[in-house]
């Protein structure tokens, strides 16, 4: 696992970069879409590079991480519409390479499985962005979730709810407590993943997926098994890593041209 402490501009660049470098190596590349706050300087950093770099979408293929269940189709918080809203059609996304769990399916586990399998159909996820909740939630997978869990139907903690509420009016009771989301099985099977988080409010969410024990109380921390997991933090989002200093020392003495 690879961290790296910067300021939320730079991180966003960063990110931004690689995914940029597997646009430009393979413009077919798939690519996993997280909503939230965190992704969205990254997505605002793709979408001036698809304006004045000419970075294109037009071939790759989009998969998000979570739906709310039960949201109409023109509710703004619907993730299918915030993803729209976000990035795809910023990049010019065409509408049927992005793809989400859906939530207004009449029969729920079959739209899982149905998204399992479109994932495998495209061939994996190469880069998959990820945020993290309060407690530890990545997607949806709440504290609890099987570490081995694939896409199914979830129901939100209080928390998430409350976190979440400040895009419903600030009234909690307007967040659905139900949600499809990818299972942390799933995330994992993606090659890359690239997780972002800014706040103090993040700090001991972040502290415990780096070097906290793996356990189900903190689902992130199934990212430790990952053979390529990047974790993308500000100062304050760094203020309770044990290990701080060496995660910036190791950075800076990283050579320019390898990546993330
Ligand atoms: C939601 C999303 C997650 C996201 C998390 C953190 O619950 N389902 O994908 O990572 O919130 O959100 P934020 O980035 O706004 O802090």
């Amino acid at each position: 696992m690879e961290v790296v402490i910067a300021p939320a501009e730079e991180l966003a660049v960063l990110a931004a970069d690689a995914i940029e470098t597997l646009l430009r190596r393979d413009p077919a590349t798939v690519l996993g879409l997280a909503t939230g706050s965190s992704p969205l300087k990254v997505y605002d950093e793709l979408a001036r590079r698809h304006e004045q770099d000419g970075l294109s979408f037009d071939r790759a293929t989009g998969f998000m991480l979570d739906e709310y269940v039960g949201l109409t189709e023109d509710h703004p918080q619907r993730y299918r519409n915030v993803i729209e809203t976000e990035i795809a059609s910023r990049v010019a996304w065409p509408a049927d390479r992005v793809h989400g769990p859906d939530g207004l399916a009449d029969d729920l586990p079959a739209a899982c499985a149905a998204y399992e399998a479109a994932i495998a159909q495209a061939g994996g996820v190469d880069l998959q962005i990820l945020g993290i909740g309060t407690d530890g939630h990545i997607a949806f997978n709440e504290p609890g979730s099987s570490l081995a869990s694939r896409t199914r139907i979830k129901t939100l903690t209080r928390q998430t709810r409350l976190d979440n509420a400040r895009f419903f009016d600030d009234d909690v009771d307007q967040v659905p407590s139900h949600c499809l989301t990818q299972g942390l099985g799933t995330i994992m099977d993606a090659r890359h993943l690239v997780l972002l988080a800014t706040g103090r409010h993040k700090a001991e969410a972040v502290h415990q997926l780096v070097e906290g024990p793996i356990s189900a109380m903190w689902p992130a921390t199934v990212m430790q098994m990952h053979p390529h997991a990047t974790v993308l933090v500000d100062d304050a989002a760094a203020s309770r890593l044990q290990l701080g200093d060496y995660y910036r020392q190791t950075f800076e003495s990283k050579p320019g041209w390898q990546g993330l």
